[in-house]
């Protein structure tokens, strides 16, 4: 590894400190009421000559599954259900262990009733699936790119699978939004950021990097965890689905970049790595929800430094990467280069995830029964 190519945190991410609230807060939307946004894609579309099907068989078999894997967004799930916000949100709460995120004495959060606790958790629950359907828009058109970047056939047909999963995703997120929440966000700063980032990136295997095995396998955690977590069963059977195709979706990032990966020099290797943390950095600042915090009216940089403080909050942070640093590990990214990436990931003390199972190795947890699938 050459010296000259590791740039500085700051170069990375704009900050030095990568917990300085401050400068993460100062990153905001800009452009709340543009209806299209325009990204430079910087790729060449490859074809390629060689048809031969199941030259990668990990691939074609994912591609299988896949096909017998769709449901169908109308017609598989209640959305018959009524749902009360506020009463998700104490149910929540009896979860949690109360409604307070926090003790508010002392704080600029000292007057609070219930009232404005519960309106926070209403609109955290707007905020999440606000991001959630943003991301999901974010994957449908990263893996649209990958149909056209990637130079294997068999991935080339599997992407195109993924293609369907993430339409299905935004259009059930944006129903749920629509139709059983009350208000949507737009999209997060540092997610903008990171989803732009990896647009941007001519090279192929940095799509799958970013999305597949970042963003995805973030989000993968961060459903599980919610789905475990809450009692609305629309919501709950919705993630159930959503789960099923993401897991398929992060076994693909990790199938296809082991082997374009084995054959990369350190140099290159180190690229992937810094990446691959500037994404996990960004990713940590958009579940912070700053914007909520903005529309409850408080002083938004008290509000995180307390909220963070909280051992749920904390937890929640932690898990997100329980998929990650796992699947990072098996692509051979922690320890190449003197160990560079398990640093970081030491760092913002996530490394303890790193023996738990990788996406590839536990993905048939994930799979739905055909009974599941009320349209086939
Ligand atoms: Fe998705
Ligand atoms: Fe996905």
């Amino acid at each position: 590894m050459s010296l000259d190519q590791e740039r500085t945190t700051e170069d990375m991410i704009g900050r030095a400190d990568v917990n300085d609230i401050e400068a993460i807060l100062a990153i905001t939307n800009t452009d709340r009421d543009a209806v299209i946004s325009v990204v430079e894609d910087n790729s060449d579309a490859i074809f390629t000559w060689d048809y031969k099907k199941g030259a990668r068989p990990s691939l074609e078999k994912l591609y299988e599954k896949a096909k017998h894997s769709m449901w169908d967004g109308e017609k598989d799930l209640p959305w018959e259900t009524e749902v009360d916000q506020e009463q998700v949100v104490l149910a929540n709460a009896d979860m949690n262990g109360g409604l307070l995120e926090f003790d508010p004495a002392g704080t600029p959060f000292a007057k609070w009733t219930d009232k404005e606790w519960i309106q926070v958790g209403i609109e955290s629950q707007n905020w999440t699936l606000s991001q959630f359907m943003h991301g999901e828009q974010g994957a449908l058109i990263c893996t649209a790119k990958i149909v056209e970047t990637v130079p294997w056939i068999d991935a080339k047909y599997y992407a195109a699978t993924q293609v369907m999963d993430e339409a299905r995703h935004v259009e059930v997120f944006a129903k749920y939004l629509d139709t059983k929440l009350s208000g949507h966000y737009p999209v997060n700063a540092h997610l903008k950021m990171l989803l732009d980032d990896i647009v941007n990136d001519s090279r192929w295997d940095m799509t799958y990097l970013g999305m597949q095995i970042m963003v995805e396998g973030l989000a993968l955690a961060a459903f599980g965890f919610i789905h475990q977590l809450t009692t609305e069963p629309l919501l709950k059977k919705l993630l159930r689905y959503v789960m099923s195709d993401e897991a398929r979706h992060v076994a693909f990032g990790v199938l296809s970049l082991q082997e374009f990966y084995e054959g990369l020099s350190d140099a290159e290797i180190f690229e992937r790595q810094q990446f691959a943390f500037e994404a996990a950095v960004r990713m940590r600042d958009r579940f912070l929800q700053q914007e909520v915090w903005e529309r409850m009216g408080v002083p938004v940089k008290d509000a995180l430094e307390l909220v963070m403080g909280t051992p749920t909050r904390q937890m929640f942070q932690m898990m997100l990467f329980s998929k990650v640093v796992p699947n990072c590990k098996k692509l051979g990214l922690l320890d190449r280069n003197d160990k560079w990436l398990r640093h970081r990931f030491e760092e913002i003390g996530v490394i303890q995830f790193e023996d738990w199972a990788d996406t590839a190795s536990e993905l048939d947890g994930f799979a739905l029964l055909e009974s599941d699938i009320r349209s086939t």
